[in-house]
């Protein structure tokens, strides 16, 4: 039997894992205990710090509800998701519009709306606005029929369901015109803090971060045969724009809001526009996944695993 130290410990679980029967499973998880195993080498864990971890982790799960999947927070805060989405970006047969976060606030179950319809049930004076653009192919040319979903905060800066659960506001699907055009009005969005009251709130403060998202607006553009593109525009005024806590902004992403934009579809009434390019859908964008998820599809699914898992 092979004598079991540090140093020949990662090659034993290799060993024992090697007949995965998964192919990408076992290259994923080789992977993954080689750097963990590197990691803790690296840090020289200790016995009570590695109880923390375990300690943080079970927190960051019990945390999660259908309404709040503080996992997906955690790989958020810890630049994970947005370097996930570059690597998705580069697989891509054309460069349109790169990705941006899904976050935690994306609802499948959104209203389908007309065209200028506004968004917002409630609209304070003075933050009323017109978001519109055109989706087009990377060349150019105009998209129609693609769905536009788009949803994003208050003015306030909450998203509907951090106010109430069963709450929708804020939140729409468009279609596009036959110049590709989409054109929703809504209310200014603002930055807004990423819930803190758990385990990864916590460990952002404990890091000395802000916690801070700039204000944005999300985006999840769809059409059969183009890449599905997850997305968001960000304000370029906003003090975060450099400094997103959860590393989802980018200048290419940025826009300004316009007073009296001459090209806007509706008159008197500060705009934005965020023309969208999509990639022609390649074989790999078939099997590859959404860029994120919905929280609560994510709970689901999770409640069918537990009982095969537990029957093995
Ligand atoms: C958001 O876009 O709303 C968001 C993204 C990541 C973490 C928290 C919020
Ligand atoms: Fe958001």
């Amino acid at each position: 039997m092979r004598k079991l130290t540090p140093d020949t410990i990662t090659d034993a679980v290799l060993d024992q894992m090697a007949t995965t029967s998964d192919p990408r499973m076992k290259e994923v998880m080789a992977a993954a205990v080689r750097h963990l195993h590197a990691f803790a080498k690296e840090v020289n864990l200790t016995p009570g710090e590695w109880i923390k971890g375990i300690e943080f982790m079970t927190l960051v799960g019990k945390m999660c509800t259908p309404a709040r999947q503080e996992f997906i927070l955690l790989s958020d805060t810890l630049g994970l998701s947005a370097l996930v989405n570059g690597l998705h970006d580069k697989t891509a047969l054309e460069e349109g519009t790169h990705t941006s976060l899904l976050g935690p606030f994306y609802r499948e179950a959104s209203p389908r709306l007309a065209a200028g319809s506004q968004i917002a049930k409630h609209v304070k004076p003075g933050t009323e606005c017109v978001l519109y653009g055109r989706v087009s192919d990377v060349n150019g040319k105009p998209l129609a029929d693609a769905t536009v979903s788009v949803w994003q905060t208050s003015a306030d800066g909450l998203y509907d369901i951090q106010e109430n659960a069963s709450a929708v506001d804020y939140r729409g699907v468009f279609s596009t015109d036959k110049n590709g055009l989409y054109v929703v009005r809504t209310v200014k969005p603002r930055g807004y803090s990423i819930p803190m009251d758990g385990p990864v709130g916590g460990m952002v403060r404990a890091q000395g971060r802000h916690g801070m998202r700039p204000a944005h607006i999300h985006f999840l553009v769809g059409l059969p045969g183009y890449r599905e593109l997850v997305t968001a525009l960000y304000l370029r005024d906003d003090p975060h724009l450099a400094d997103d806590v959860v590393f989802g902004s980018s200048d290419d992403l940025a826009v300004d809001i316009i007073a009296n934009d001459p090209e806007c579809p509706i008159e008197g009434v500060p705009s934005i526009r965020f023309d969208l390019k999509l990639s022609r859908e390649g074989e790999a964008d078939k099997t590859s996944g959404r860029v994120g998820s919905d929280p609560s599809a994510i709970l689901k699914e999770a409640k069918i695993a537990a009982p095969a898992l537990a029957a093995n």
